[in-house]
């Protein structure tokens, strides 16, 4: 089945269900937030495996904050966690790791450590892993619209030269392809103001899986329905 795969380039993840999940065994939700993180190096390390570029997984929405401080919290510890472990990964796996979102919203110390993570990882070339924390499809365009703004102020750019590329070269990671494959795990079937200008062309797939049992094995079969569909960018049926 390999050598039919039709390889997407970049692959967005909504990693939903933690919560469901954690509740059907009758455990309390952090649990399922600390089991669905031990799901990223899995997914990752097999996503590169199969010769998928970019993965993007969005871990911290700007909505996210609305749950309890005791959520929040432990959501914060487990990225703190990450951010160490994710050095040796990476270096192991040549894997470049990434952060898109308002990070000014983030503790000092995670902030520092994104940073170094960003930093020590900018050379390597195989997989790049994208982390959306606290990140909104909303704010990121509505921070590119700011800073298009002040470009315009100051005169660097006149509003007639606005164009859909100068908005894409505004947002937080401007470099990477848009997603070609979006998706979203344990049945809920929406965006939730993920990437909203990148999925604008994104085959979706949605499985009934929640993240924490979603493997390697899972990210094939999404691959296959990839595979199986007829992309169009606008143009006829034929
Ligand atoms: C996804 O799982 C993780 C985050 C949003 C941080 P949820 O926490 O949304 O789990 P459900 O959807 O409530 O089951
Ligand atoms: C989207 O999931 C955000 C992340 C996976 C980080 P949510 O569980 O927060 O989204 P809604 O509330 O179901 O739309
Ligand atoms: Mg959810």
């Amino acid at each position: 089945m390999q050598d039919n795969l039709k390889i997407p380039v970049h692959v967005a993840i909504i990693m939903d269900g933690n919560g469901r999940w954690a509740k059907a065994q009758g455990k309390p939700r952090t649990f399922g937030h600390t089991e669905g993180a031990k799901r990223v190096a899995d997914v990752t390390r097999a996503a590169g495996q199969m010769g998928i570029k970019y993965v993007t997984l969005y871990a911290f929405s700007t909505e996210n904050w609305s749950r309890t401080a005791e959520e929040v919290g432990a959501l914060m510890k487990l990225f703190r966690g990450y951010l160490k472990t994710c050095i040796k990964d990476a270096d192991e796996n040549n894997m470049r790791i990434r952060v898109i979102g308002d990070k000014t919203g983030l503790d000092p110390d995670i902030q520092e450590a994104i940073a170094h993570v960003e930093e020590h990882t900018a050379q390597y070339d195989g997989v790049t892993l994208t982390l959306a924390i606290n990140y909104g499809g909303r704010d990121e365009l509505t921070r590119a619209v700011r800073s298009i703004a002040a470009s315009v102020k100051t005169g660097e750019i006149s509003p007639d030269d606005i164009t859909s590329d100068t908005i894409s070269a505004h947002l937080d990671a401007p470099d990477i392809p848009d997603p070609d494959l979006m998706i979203r795990t344990c049945g809920e079937e929406r965006i939730s103001n993920f990437l909203l200008w990148e999925l604008a062309y994104s085959e979706l797939y949605f499985t009934d899986v929640a993240w924490p049992d979603f493997g390697p094995d899972e990210l094939r079969l999404a691959v296959e329905a990839y595979t199986r569909r007829d992309r169009r960018f606008g143009g006829t049926n034929e």
